[in-house]
């Protein structure tokens, strides 16, 4: 951990009892009240729903500054990222903390190439859902099952074995998530192939037939490797969280990042990238009524939300939203797709950040704005979207898990509650219960 600093905070209670507290500031001047005795010493907890305001350990892996729009993953930027590296790099860089020399990419790069193929026998398994499961339950379902290939790698204690749990899970996910696409078209899996990087082999697997011969766009393939760095990694977010809480208990890597995926899947999470632009559809098969939509988002008898806008975190524009906004644009021409739909995203965006409901409340376009559309043009059909989400996202969870178990501070995830229910009362016999 790099140095933080230590100070005390003293509170006086309502009934005149002195309360000390050890306060924690980290390197960007967040300041963190402890309050892990509270509760021993003062019979009380905090209560904090959503853990909104909540820190549950200290990180040195990403750095989010909501009011100012700000990502940095180990102090870089996530604009230069984007713009100046790759995926694999990053992923190296989030599960290592520095950038790798050539030498070291090299290294990595070879370690994850070596291991793309998944086991024969897995393979049955995509045999065995039905032909129109939702990619995303077969691949959390294929990551916990991984485990059981690689229990030897169990141990979380052991550093060779995280290494290697690490590398697999990198290799391995891209191939899950083509063959889960492939299983729902009904077309055959196709293998990885070693000579492509690791995003073009991923197009590969997915857009490839063994019938005819497949080059990956290498634009396609450049803006989707700027997708999954813009994707990997963002503070103590809800499936990060699942990570890190399932590993609390010392299950396994493959175990807890399965448990995040599926917290992924939601559409307040990751599933909002597809729910974007299902939205975007309805808008335009009920004759582009923009204005229709933000009444029904504003109406707080409807359950209607603007998908694609608002963030715990942030209330200023995403950054990562922002870098997206001009990528959209430029991706779409360079492909020569006219999407209808972008037309109304962009009415939607002025509409909304023009009205004072969403001014109030900070409202602006999330990642999954614009992430879904660009998708979208890449080829890739709606229910793969939070897939992509999910391997763009898969080194942050690995990192956070590492850090987890490596921190001497981590203790199983045990939150407390404030019991509303029965107070005690006596047990009546079912015959006498009326
Ligand atoms: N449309 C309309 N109103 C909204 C929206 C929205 N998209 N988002 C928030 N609001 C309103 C709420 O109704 C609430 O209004 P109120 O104060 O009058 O009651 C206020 O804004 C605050 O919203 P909360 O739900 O309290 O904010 P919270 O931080 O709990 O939720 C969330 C954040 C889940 C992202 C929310 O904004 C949302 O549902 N957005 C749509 C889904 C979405 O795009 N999710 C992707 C998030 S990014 C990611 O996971 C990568």
């Amino acid at each position: 951990m790099f140095t933080t600093s230590e100070g005390e905070l003293n509170i006086t209670a309502e009934d005149g009892t002195k309360i000390k507290l050890a306060t924690l500031t980290g390197t960007e001047g967040d300041v963190g009240i402890d309050v892990g005795k509270l509760r021993a010493e003062h019979h009380m907890v905090t209560l904090d729903y959503g853990f909104a305001n909540t820190a549950g350990c200290q990180s040195a892996i990403s750095f989010v500054d909501g009011d100012a729009g700000e990502l940095r993953y180990r102090g870089y930027n996530i604009e230069d990222l984007a713009e100046h590296s790759t995926f694999p790099q990053v992923a190296y860089l989030l599960l290592n903390g520095e950038l790798p020399t050539p030498s070291e990419l090299e290294e990595y790069e070879s370690a994850v190439r070596s291991h793309t193929l998944l086991n024969e026998e897995m393979k049955r398994m995509f045999d065995a859902f039905p032909r129109k499961a939702h990619p995303m339950g077969i691949l959390s379902a294929a990551t916990a099952a991984m485990s059981t290939f690689y229990e030897q790698y169990h141990n979380p204690r052991d550093a060779d074995s995280v290494r290697e749990s690490t590398i697999r899970l990198m290799a391995k996910l891209p191939t899950v998530a083509a063959f889960a696409y492939k299983k729902s078209i009904g077309q055959p899996y196709m293998y990885p192939r070693n000579d492509l990087d690791y995003t073009s082999n991923f197009l590969y697997m997915m857009f490839g037939l063994p019938v005819a011969p497949y080059e990956p766009d290498p634009v396609v393939s450049r803006a989707l490797d700027a997708l999954l760095i813009l994707h990997a990694d963002h503070g103590q977010n809800c499936s990060t969280s699942a990570v890190r809480l399932v590993g609390s208990s010392e299950a396994n890597l493959f175990a807890s990042v399965a448990g995040g995926m599926n917290a992924l899947w939601g559409p307040l999470h990751g599933g909002a990238n597809s729910a974007v632009v299902a939205m975007l559809n309805d808008i335009h098969e009920d004759g582009n009524d923009v204005a229709k939509y933000v009444k029904m988002a504003k109406d707080k008898d409807d359950p209607f939300r603007l998908m694609g806008f608002g963030h715990r975190v942030y209330k200023n524009f995403d950054p990562r939203a922002k870098i997206l906004k001009g990528f959209a644009g430029n991706v779409l021409e360079r492909l020569g797709v006219d999407d209808p739909l972008l037309d109304i995203a962009s009415k939607l965006e002025e509409v909304a950040l023009s009205d004072e409901y969403f001014i109030e409340r900070k409202l602006y376009p999330n990642i999954d704005f614009y992430s879904g559309m660009i998708f979208r043009a890449l080829g890739f059909p709606l229910r793969m979207f939070t897939v992509l989400f999910a391997i763009g996202r898969l080194p942050g969870w690995m990192a956070h898990w590492q850090e987890m178990i490596e921190d001497p501070n981590t203790r199983i995830s045990r939150p407390r509650q404030i019991y509303a229910g029965e107070t005690s009362r006596d047990y009546v016999e079912l015959e006498k219960r009326v």
